[in-house]
């Protein structure tokens, strides 16, 4: 039986391909719906992005609802300087035509959460943790009833990409990501030091873009665009693709590798604000509260994208 998921993204480039990613999996992955989060750009924008990457699968039929427009305590913090000024730069794709669901992105989160059998749905963080803090300060009963939270934000060994010491992610909304942390709630992490080692190499970029379809050509043109940025900043081989490990782990966890340890997340200090302590050496005794990853297999990573995304 397919595992149902809601994706809370703030698209993103990266955003996008787990997007397809998803929707290219039928038989493991059923899709509730997405709700948008200010993130990447802020919410106007995400909201869109997100129906333009289901257009660009052909799949208006997907609910896409808009959610939290800022982080619960600041101001938000965006990221145009890697992912462009609309938050997907790369492809020119249209504005698109499927219309965003009424009900606020949270609303639709506590209700599905309410309404499906409990323990059945699994909850996919890409961007800021605000909507799915904000949901479960809104109806606590909510906690019990979540499958999992598989998430991307944090890091350890890698430390940050933002600040010296804090991921984007948790660091844009830190005290969403603390709430999340406590929730009790089973929780997967892909931190940096998983993502950082999902790196599309020229040669895999050129796997999505002689798919020769359209969605092929448009994950390797939105990867060109923001590794532009990262390959200045890293120096590395290619840009790391972020979030599709978390879709890629509800198909097959066995690529990837972690530690069930304590996380926590500074929300006080201004220089290390949003990062994530995880207690990978088992240091203390604080309990753990989080599957905290840290290697994956990255060429099976790109085999299984690669062969997804040529289904669409
Ligand atoms: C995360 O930040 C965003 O820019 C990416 O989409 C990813 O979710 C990586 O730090
Ligand atoms: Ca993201």
């Amino acid at each position: 039986m397919p595992r149902k998921i809601i994706i809370d993204t703030d698209p993103g480039q990266d955003d996008a391909v787990a997007i397809l990613l998803a929707l290219a999996s039928p038989e493991d992955i059923e899709i509730l719906g997405i709700t948008a989060v200010a993130g990447n750009v802020p919410l106007a924008l995400t909201a869109k992005n997100a129906r333009k990457v289901c257009e660009v699968a052909g799949r208006s039929d997907v609910k896409v609802f808009a959610g939290c427009d800022r982080p619960l305590a600041h101001a938000l913090v965006t990221a145009e300087h890697v992912h462009g000024k609309t938050g997907l730069d790369g492809p020119d794709l249209p504005d698109p035509t499927m219309l965003l669901q009424d009900q606020h992105g949270v609303d639709f989160i506590i209700e599905t959460l309410r309404v499906e059998p409990s323990g059945t749905v699994t909850l996919c963080p890409l961007g800021p943790l605000t909507n799915i803090a904000t949901a479960l300060q809104k109806a606590p009963d909510i906690a019990e009833k979540v499958q999992e939270i598989v998430l991307m934000g944090g890091a350890y060994f890698e430390v940050g990409n933002i600040t010296p010491a804090a991921e984007f992610n948790i660091y844009v909304d830190p005290e969403a990501a603390e709430i999340v942390f406590k929730s009790g709630v089973p929780i997967v992490v892909m931190p940096l030091d998983v993502t950082h080692k999902a790196l599309v190499t020229a040669p895999r970029n050129e796997a999505f873009r002689s798919l020769g379809t359209h969605p092929g050509t448009v994950v390797a043109e939105w990867t060109d665009f923001f590794e532009r940025f990262d390959k200045e900043k890293y120096g590395s081989a290619g840009a790391p693709l972020h979030d599709p490990t978390v879709i890629a782990y509800l198909i097959r966890p066995d690529l990837f590798t972690g530690r069930y340890v304590n996380v926590e997340i500074e929300t006080q200090s201004e220089l290390t604000r949003g990062m994530t302590v995880a207690d990978w050496w088992r240091v203390t005794d604080r309990a753990p509260n989080a599957m905290f990853m840290g290697d994956l297999d990255a060429d099976g990573f790109f085999a299984l994208l690669t062969e997804r995304i040529a289904r669409l």
